[in-house]
């Protein structure tokens, strides 16, 4: 009888890349996934910490685990992802229970280490990360199941160093894929049924800058747009600075590459945008937008945006609601700063307090929420090209998917739609979707 394995993910579609990752190792493994967390044999949680509640919601997980570990002390429980590398062993001490602990760089090591783990002699921690890497071949097995859209890893780690952020020191530096590694994936994901593809990288347009990879990114993405069978190529994140006229140019003309782009600003003001260490102005930011639209003027475009970074003042918020205000985002993801030791802003030394902070984010949500209704509002009466992905979440008796500039669509209809695109007429629109009903496949 094969063992079952629980896998939780918090964080961002790398993590959620990761986990798909390590479920097909676990699955050579014998494991089984399930969704039943009382009837495991091994846990795996896949951190984030990428903000404060990131890191507080995967402690809280990990504490609600300490009953299931009482009650079955044989229960495997592993710690991956960004917290792991971070905390390393001083998880064990943090929270009693656990027996591996293994960072994003070392999920190719999970068979060795869960074997290790599983006689049980030592409590084990996995977390040097390498300056430059091979990267392991994917083992990921969609294992028949029908899946219409797939993530690709092309490249792993970050150079940047934005003052605020963890992630150079948990994910180690940037390493792309070979583009013929990458296109065969695609190839395989394509020939078992996946119609739609979005490619993950903490800053895609630097792929293949440091010679490897094979190619530039906007080569990458032609070669991509080239591949038989496939509908629909996305790409996240981009960072602006690094956002090249080639790269502009490919909204224009390859067809399977969406209208849409999520490109985080984080800031509407120069001096905070420095000293994020971001390296392009409000005005690059506003340029590239314009490109975008040019090349494309149905483009949708969405953000990240960070409140109360130490030293924002009142005058440097409003530029961040100007800029929102100009560009109007389809939808922006906005987040209080916390601090991440190490990051560099952690040593700034004019931090705002709580209240600020809490009422800022709460006028760039509000804002954000009211421009995002009137887009979708704007579209009711239009139809939308729809890539069916299955059964709606609120409704059975619906379908789900996406349009090409990101909304998911919700929509009545008859027939065996997953995997198809389809055209939906739109009929209401709400805060987070659009609703309609099928007029054409
Ligand atoms: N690589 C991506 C995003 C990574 S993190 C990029 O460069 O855009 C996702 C978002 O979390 C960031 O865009 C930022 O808005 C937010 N974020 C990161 N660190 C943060 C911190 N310390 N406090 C608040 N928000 C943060
Ligand atoms: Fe973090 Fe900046 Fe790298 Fe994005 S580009 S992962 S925000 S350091
Ligand atoms: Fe979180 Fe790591 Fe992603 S910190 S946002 S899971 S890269």
């Amino acid at each position: 009888m094969s063992k079952k394995a629980y896998i939780a993910t918090f964080g961002c579609q790398m993590n959620e890349h990761d986990s798909e990752q390590m479920a097909g190792i676990l699955s050579n493994m014998a494991y089984e996934t399930t969704e039943d967390l009382a009837g495991a044999d091994l846990v795996l949680v896949n951190t984030c910490c990428i903000r404060q509640k990131a890191e507080e919601k995967a402690y809280s997980f990990l504490g609600r685990l300490r009953r299931f570990k009482k009650k079955n002390p044989d229960l495997m429980v592993i710690v991956a992802g960004c917290l792991a590398q971070q905390e390393g062993s001083r998880l064990f001490k943090k929270s009693p229970g656990l027996n591996l602990v293994i960072g994003p760089q070392g999920i190719h090591r999970l068979p060795e280490l869960l074997r290790e783990a599983e006689k049980n002699v030592r409590k084990i921690t996995c977390t040097e990360l390498t300056t430059s890497q091979e990267l392991p071949g994917h083992v990921r097995s969609l294992n028949g199941k029908r899946t219409v859209t797939a993530y690709v890893s092309i490249m792993t780690g970050c150079n940047n160093f934005c003052s605020y952020c963890i992630v150079p020191y948990v994910r180690g530096r940037e390493f792309s894929r070979r583009s013929g590694e990458i296109l065969k994936e695609i190839r395989g994901l394509v020939e078992q049924g996946v119609r739609e593809i979005t490619l993950l990288g903490q800053n895609v347009n630097s792929y293949g800058l440091h010679g490897d990879g094979g190619c530039g990114f906007a080569d990458l993405v032609r070669k991509i747009g080239e591949v038989d069978g496939l509908d629909r190529l996305r790409f996240t994140t981009s960072h602006p600075k690094d956002l090249s006229d080639d790269l502009i140019e490919c909204f224009g003309s390859i067809k399977p590459l969406c209208e849409h782009i999520h490109l985080p600003m984080q800031s509407g003001s120069d001096r905070i945008l420095k000293r994020m260490n971001r390296k392009y102005t409000r005005d690059d930011y506003l340029e590239k937008v314009a490109k975008l639209k040019g090349v494309c003027p149905h483009i949708s475009i969405t953000t990240d945006l960070i409140a109360g970074f130490p030293g924002e003042t009142e005058a440097d918020f409003e530029d961040t609601l100007d800029i929102m205000r100009q560009v109007r985002f389809a939808g922006a993801f906005a987040f209080k700063y916390s601090d991440r030791p190490p990051a560099k802003a952690v040593t700034f030394n004019d931090k705002l307090p709580e209240p600020v902070k809490q009422e800022r984010l709460s006028r760039l949500l509000a804002l954000q929420k009211e421009i995002t209704y009137n887009r979708n509002k704007s579209m009711v009466g239009k139809r939308a090209e729809v890539l069916v992905e299955g059964y709606s979440k609120s409704s059975p008796r619906e379908w789900m998917g996406r349009a090409r500039t990101n909304e998911v669509v919700n929509f009545s209809g008859d027939g065996d739609l997953p995997g198809k695109v389809v055209t939906v007429a739109v009929e209401k629109a709400c805060l987070h979707s659009l609703k309609g009903s099928l007029a054409g496949e």
